[in-house]
């Protein structure tokens, strides 16, 4: 198990020696360390188990420190960043040859975001180096949204684990990528399609599910907890059988015929960003009772974050 802490100075500490530390965002918590470092950074693909072929977010206390590593900024990008920077939105930018190879897993651009937690900017403010960091999970399994998430799976791999308290948006960044002349979405996220589109105009959405996808945590089978977890339309449990031993995630209302212990309500007022935000503790907590079999869980409705939790659902699903 890690240290675990509230120490800003600790974690610099352990950062500026070239270690590992959890960080808190509102998205989800990172495993980070020094994007400038090819050795720490070789140490965060294997504390994950991450294939080298999936590329790091390099977070950056401002737009203005991300001018450092980037070759230029494109008026729609420089847009939507100063609007919603801090905030859950990551930018696919031309790097300079300054990150090295493994951060991009060998692409010309470079994920780039700005954190919106007062910790980890205050941290970022005192390093004179930007944070590699993916979410702080096993590869494929669902993201870390608490200290205690963290610490239960990776705590052994981490030199340092900072607790800001529980992510306040819950589910990944979006990705935007600015190479075509609209832009398009590559991962669904914590900042809704509407929101990016009032600022910048239409989108494409342009989600892969391959095995070598253009943003890697788009491989079709991700955030998956290791119960069987089924996407159901209609939860018809009498076609199950014995439902003693199934558990449920759902949006807003509990499901006649099961136990209630056994559901976990994502949202009861209906909420999405509430939904958003319990959705990984939601699966973690279904995923930690040994005496659930199976998972099962349907689509929320598509609109807000809901097109955000509907892709993890899928990835969460999907064989
Ligand atoms: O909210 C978040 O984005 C969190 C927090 C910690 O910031 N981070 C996160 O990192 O979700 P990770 O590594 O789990 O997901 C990063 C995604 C992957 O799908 C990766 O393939 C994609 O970003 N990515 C990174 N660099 C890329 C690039 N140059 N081109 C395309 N996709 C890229
Ligand atoms: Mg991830």
């Amino acid at each position: 198990m890690a240290e675990i802490g509230g120490d800003i100075n600790r974690a610099r500490q352990v950062l500026e020696s070239g270690g590992l530390v959890a960080i808190p965002t509102e998205t989800v918590y990172g495993l980070a360390g020094n994007a400038l470092n090819g050795e720490v950074v070789s140490k965060i693909f294997e504390a994950k188990n991450r294939p080298s072929f999936d590329p790091l977010i390099v977070h950056v206390s401002s737009i203005e420190q991300a001018r450092a590593f980037v070759e230029e900024i494109p008026s729609q990008a420089e847009a939507l960043a100063t609007k919603h920077w801090p905030g859950p939105l990551t930018i696919l930018l031309k790097r300079k040859s300054i990150i090295p190879d493994l951060v991009t897993s060998g692409l010309d651009t470079v994920a780039i975001r700005v954190p919106a937690h007062e910790l980890t900017q205050n941290l970022l403010s005192l390093l004179d180096f930007p944070l590699a960091a993916p979410s702080a999970n096993p590869f494929g399994y669902v993201s870390p949204t608490t200290a205690e998430h963290v610490n239960q799976q990776l705590g052994d791999q981490l030199d340092y684990i900072l607790d800001g308290g529980p992510c306040i948006v819950g589910i990944e960044s979006t990705i935007v990528s600015f190479e075509s002349a609209t832009p398009r979405v590559l991962r669904l996220g914590g900042l809704s399609i509407e929101a990016i589109e009032t600022v910048i105009g239409r989108v494409e959405i342009n989600l892969h599910s391959s095995s070598k996808p253009d943003a890697p945590g788009m491989l079709k089978s991700h955030y998956a907890p290791n119960t069987q977890i089924l996407l159901v339309e209609d939860f018809h449990l009498e076609l199950i059988g014995d439902t003693s031993r199934i558990g449920a995630l759902v949006f807003n209302e509990y499901i006649e015929g099961l136990d209630l212990e056994n559901q976990f309500v994502l949202s009861k007022s209906g909420d999405m960003n509430e939904a958003a935000r319990r959705l990984f503790t939601g699966l973690r907590a279904l995923d930690q009772r040994e005496d659930i079999d199976t998972i099962v869980t349907a689509l929320v409705p598509n609109q807000g974050l809901g097109r955000a939790i509907n892709d993890r659902i899928k990835r969460a699903t999907a064989k």
